[in-house]
């Protein structure tokens, strides 16, 4: 039999991501507006759920928002409630406080809770389904590396803020006859470097997928000064590395149950490039967080929207322990054991990499 909903709370987790607003948005009104239901939003992702801080959502709350980036529930990529830190007799230790978000969660009348997150934030999703919560996830994050769904949301903000970095930088590098680099995020998946770089009209574009080798992009910007055009274009993704190199590491955030951010190799890239070539000047551009923030794209605000609301439609057809995705052209669903530990990386013989190569795109191979 289905349980009577009355009462269901969201939380967004981990980094970020265009289109957070426009899913609390979506799975608001649909809640309210269809269901009836009352809605309410944990602050700061799972660590909400934990110290019971939530605000109510209501059409009011969550008018405005659509385009906006960023999540008015605000965020966090360091609070695992499976193993928490936390303070005992004096001392900081981790623990699983899982328990104390289901009681709070009890006690506080939430029927249903919609995760939307990553990787990360899901597997606590998925390990809350494990312990009886009600939950459906929304799939999150600019990478678009989650093998459960076609597209994540966020990821075409990410390409489009990408691709236009791209165009500007074109335009400067013409002027002085440049070889200009553009790292961009994607962690170990090369989606946001070939999809903006193909846009971009890059002349290089190195992903993780295809570990490159310093001489041929050399190779590439002399024939490019051959053909009288003293200028290049190189995308590199963040996680891209060389044939005998490593991945760059920026920082390690102890706290974070995903430690590693990657970045710097668009600097590293600048220097072994200016060995071994002559007459060019090189610079590089780390575009950052500037591809999670501002404005969120047409296409994500429409794909967030359609994600929110299947989750409210999930929810009122009981079919929890899912995650809402896209297939095709159609919303579907799947199941969160399913979706963890499951990466979708660019096939480097794939259709995209093969055309971007047929019309010169050099991949440092
Ligand atoms: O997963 C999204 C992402 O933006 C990655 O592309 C990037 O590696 C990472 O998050 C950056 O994390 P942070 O916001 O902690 O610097």
């Amino acid at each position: 039999m289905t349980q009577k909903i009355k009462r269901i709370a969201l939380l967004t987790g981990g980094g970020d991501c265009p289109g957070l607003n426009a899913v609390i948005r979506a799975v608001t009104r649909t809640a309210i507006l269809q269901y009836g239901y009352e809605v309410v939003g944990y602050r700061y992702g799972y660590r909400g759920l934990y110290n019971n801080d939530y605000i109510p959502l209501t059409l009011d709350t969550v008018s405005g928002i659509l385009h906006r980036g960023g999540t008015i529930l605000y965020s966090s990529n360091k609070d695992n409630l499976f193993d928490y830190q936390v303070e005992e007799d004096g001392k900081m230790v981790k623990k699983d406080v899982s328990d104390v978000a289901i009681e709070n969660m009890k006690k506080a009348g939430i029927d249903a809770l919609v995760v939307i997150g990553g990787d990360g934030t899901l597997t606590s999703a998925r390990d809350f389904s494990r312990k009886g919560v009600n939950v459906i996830g929304v799939p999150k994050t600019i990478d678009n590396d989650l093998a459960a769904t076609d597209v994540t949301f966020g990821f075409n903000t990410a390409i489009d803020i990408a691709t236009e970095a791209l165009d500007r930088l074109h335009t400067t590098a013409e002027s002085h006859h440049r070889i200009m680099i553009c790292e961009v995020m994607g962690r170990n998946a090369g989606w946001i470097a070939l999809h903006s770089g193909i846009a971009g009209s890059a002349d290089v574009i190195l992903i993780p997928e295809v570990p490159y080798d310093i001489n041929k992009i050399a190779e590439k910007i002399h024939q490019r000064q051959d053909a009288g055009r003293p200028f290049s274009i190189i995308v590199v993704a963040e996680g891209a590395k060389a044939k005998d190199g490593e991945v760059v590491v920026s920082k390690i955030v102890k706290d974070s149950p995903d430690p590693i951010r990657l970045g710097g190799i668009g600097n590293k890239l600048a220097n072994d490039l200016e060995d071994i070539i002559e007459g060019h000047e090189i610079r590089a551009t780390i575009l950052g967080h500037v591809q999670r923030g501002g404005t969120t794209s047409t296409y994500d605000r429409i794909l967030s929207t359609r994600y929110g609301v299947a989750a409210a439609e999930l929810i009122n057809e009981g079919k929890f322990g899912n995650m809402v995705c896209l297939k095709g052209d159609d919303i579907s669903y799947v199941s969160l054991e399913d979706v963890i530990g499951k990466d979708k990386n660019v096939d480097p013989n794939g259709e995209l990499v093969s055309m971007a190569k047929k019309i010169g795109i050099s991949f440092g191979e």
